[in-house]
């Protein structure tokens, strides 16, 4: 006789906040698979971690994005909460529809030579034994990429770093957040700085993006439009930061993938993929159910429900990707929902993929004996996983 134990859906939510839920939340997401893919937290408080039912969520517009943190207790501030990762219809249809008149594929794809001479003098740049790999290339590679995109100076680039890390705070569950300080002051210092430069590319236009978007005058709130600039530099920072560092991580530990991309007999492309479905570097998302009669998966949601999506159990489910804890950038048709899907679908995706595929070959060639040092700290987050130090030796140990 076996008894079976599975653990409630609140219980796992709890373990997930845990510090050991943080550094290793797959097994957790296992069991919440053996659920179902969606269960009760509480009555009005949902857990959704199968991929259709995640996917399905995501592009139910009546499932609007839950505001992430409270509103900071000084008015003038900006708050993200007035970007278009927090509008609902029709204020986030305009918003969006103008924010991608301006992150075009072809500024995107404009940005190629800019992201391999960026690569490239990272990579010139690094010396050292060890070295920290995130403190010199994931985080450096996407505030140059995006700074450059915006229209940022380069010698303004530097004190953004740690202004960004203190905002993305905003993207952690509620319960984990409580607005703090360093989060307030980084947000007025980055809305001081991006209402200077609004101001100049008002008188002086160029071929920016800040420049684009304050020529669709009156489309935009100025509290809309500044909002939305702090969200591009902060959305676009950390994230593609992690993927960098979860995917140099993977590829120490599985060294013939590296071997792979360096004979280019794997594409970077779909290395990078992988690295997206097995340690996505955005975990979680949430929405409110804003209408009655809303169901998942069979599920009734009631009206106001809170509704926590498992992206990163999504990417594991096994009912869509078989034996999910295998990392096997061999896969076929893997299709991630690490940058969402449906209308909040990132819009940043394209960018995001292009600069790592660009950057692994690079490294991987030019540092062919690139190998771990000391074991690299985990950043203790569950929205945003990530590395907060990779040491690595560059030529071998
Ligand atoms: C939205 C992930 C890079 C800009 C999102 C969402 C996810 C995501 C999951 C949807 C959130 C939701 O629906 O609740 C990522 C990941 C990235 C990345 C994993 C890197 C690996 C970027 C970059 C940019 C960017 C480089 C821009 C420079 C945005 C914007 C939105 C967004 C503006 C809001 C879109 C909307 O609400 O309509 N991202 N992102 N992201 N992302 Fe990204």
């Amino acid at each position: 006789l076996t008894i079976a134990w599975t653990r409630s859906a609140a219980s796992i939510v709890e373990a997930l906040t845990a510090p050991a839920g943080r550094a290793d939340p797959f097994p957790l997401y296992a069991e919440a698979h053996e659920l179902g893919p969606v269960s009760a937290i509480a009555d009005t408080w949902f857990l959704v971690s199968g991929y259709a039912a995640v996917d399905q969520v995501l592009r139910n517009p009546d499932f609007g994005p839950s505001p992430r943190s409270p509103e900071p207790r000084n008015p003038d501030l900006p708050s993200m909460s007035r970007s278009i990762l927090w509008a609902d219809p029709p204020d986030h249809g305009r918003m969006r529809s103008l924010m991608s008149q301006v992150f075009t594929p072809r500024r995107v794809a404009a940005l190629r030579p800019a992201i391999e001479t960026a690569v490239e003098s990272l990579l010139d740049g690094l010396d050292g034994d060890p070295v920290d790999f995130m403190d010199r290339f994931a985080f450096p590679l996407p505030i140059t990429v995006i700074g450059e995109m915006l229209g940022v100076p380069p010698s303004d680039r530097d004190r953004f770093r740690p202004l960004a890390t203190d905002l993305t705070e905003a993207l952690e569950l509620p319960a984990l957040t409580s607005r703090s300080t360093a989060a307030e002051s980084a947000a007025r210092e980055l809305g001081e700085y991006f209402t200077a430069l609004i101001r100049d590319r008002r008188a002086h236009p160029r071929d920016d993006l800040v420049s684009a978007l304050v020529t669709t005058d009156g489309r935009l709130t100025d509290d809309q439009l500044l909002a939305n600039l702090i969200l591009l530099l902060v959305a676009g920072f950390e994230t593609t930061t992690n993927l960098l560092g979860n995917g140099l991580a993977l590829l120490f530990d599985h060294p013939e993938v590296a071997s792979a991309i360096r004979s280019g007999e794997l594409p970077a492309e779909q290395f990078v993929e992988e690295v997206l479905r097995y340690d996505s570097p955005v975990q979680i998302t949430t929405r409110t159910a804003r209408t009655e009669t809303l169901t998942i998966a069979g599920t009734p949601i009631p009206k106001g429900s809170q509704v926590v999506l498992l992206i990163g159990a999504a990417n594991r489910d096994p009912s869509r990707y078989p034996d999910p804890d295998r990392f096997d950038p061999s896969r076929r048709d893997t299709k991630p929902l690490s940058f969402g899907a449906g209308p909040h679908i990132c819009l940043g995706n394209a960018l995001a993929r292009l600069e790592a595929a660009i950057a692994f070959p690079r490294l991987l060639t030019r540092y062919p004996a690139i190998s771990p040092s000391t074991p690299p700290t985990r950043r203790d987050r569950l929205t945003l996983r990530g590395h907060t130090t990779l040491p690595i030796h560059l030529n071998g140990v």
